[in-house]
């Protein structure tokens, strides 16, 4: 008699068999290398974990925790797999555009300019400030923190290496962000192999930094944490909008994504909005 086989896999779980995987890889990632996703939005988190199954040759998340709890390496793998690095250079230029007009004049007062890039995956956001501080004669006396989760991603930002090769809608978009010279001026090699001048790179640092769980290490005039929140639930959000405000100097200026807002934060009180479209914000809190 011809032996029945059963491939069973995820998808054949229950909704609560899901969950309970979940719950318990989460578990396990926070108990191996401390990163909690609990307050990860569950909708994407599942999403993400389950091409990662795929990718894995798993078919339960199960099979991860072993490995997951007795393996740092392996967890801090798994946050790089989970992560979502999609950016670009000058990515909504208008925000760029915005920062130019209405940010760097006063950033210009001071002698020292720090800026936080909060979630900086392979470095597009930070390389992009750095070019548009040079064009405003800024870049000598700036110093941009570059932080993420993503230790992969951390490791090409810093070696200035980019995603994409430089073409027409990057260039396009260097324009609209007010860009005012020749990108290719910024950069050496081609193709696949074009890299941030050093010259520029220099005044970047790169450094792992768990928005979640961490406090910042400056106190800058400006942070840009766009497109990081939105994988985070709401009292994620709050957390992380609380700690970013509590980072600012005084009169310091916040950025936000397109899709990310204020409206449901405690601090949305203490955030004046200088150009809402594009999500800029200035700390009304008061000197000591
Ligand atoms: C979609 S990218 C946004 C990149 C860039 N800010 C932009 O807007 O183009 C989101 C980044 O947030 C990072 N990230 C996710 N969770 C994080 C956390 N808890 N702490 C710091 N970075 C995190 C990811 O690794 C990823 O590089």
């Amino acid at each position: 008699m011809q032996q029945e086989s059963y491939q069973t896999s995820i998808d054949d779980e229950s909704p609560w068999q899901q969950d309970f995987e979940l719950g318990l890889f989460v578990r396990a990632i926070k108990k191996s290398i401390g990163v909690d996703l609990d307050n990860y939005a569950r909708g994407s988190l599942k999403r993400r974990v389950r091409q990662l199954l795929y990718k894995q040759n798993v078919n339960f998340i199960s099979e991860l925790i072993p490995k997951i709890i007795y393996d740092a390496t392996f967890a801090q793998f798994i946050i790089n797999e989970l992560t979502v690095n999609v950016s670009a250079l000058f990515r909504n230029p208008g925000v760029f555009a915005s920062l130019l007009k209405n940010v760097f004049p006063v950033l210009a007062s001071y002698t020292r300019i720090d800026i936080w890039v909060a979630g900086c995956a392979c470095g597009e956001e930070a390389y992009s400030l750095a070019i548009l501080l040079d064009e405003a004669a800024l870049l000598e006396r700036s110093q941009i923190h570059a932080t993420d989760i993503n230790v992969e991603s951390l490791y090409i930002a810093g070696s200035g290496l980019l995603q994409r090769s430089l073409d027409r809608e990057t260039a396009q978009r260097y324009r609209m962000a007010g860009g005012c010279n020749s990108l290719s001026n910024y950069f050496n090699g081609a193709y696949k192999d074009t890299r941030l001048n050093e010259r520029l790179l220099k005044h970047i640092s790169f450094n792992q930094h768990d928005l979640t769980q961490q406090e910042g290490f400056t106190s800058p005039q400006l942070i840009l944490c766009r497109n990081v929140m939105i994988y985070f639930n709401q009292a994620l959000q709050d957390k992380v909008l609380i700690s970013l405000y509590n980072n600012l100097i005084p009169n310091g200026f916040l950025v936000i994504g397109a899709n990310e807002s204020l409206n449901q934060s405690s601090i949305a009180t203490q955030l004046l909005a200088i150009d809402k479209n594009n999500r800029i914000y200035k700390s009304i809190k008061k000197r000591d």
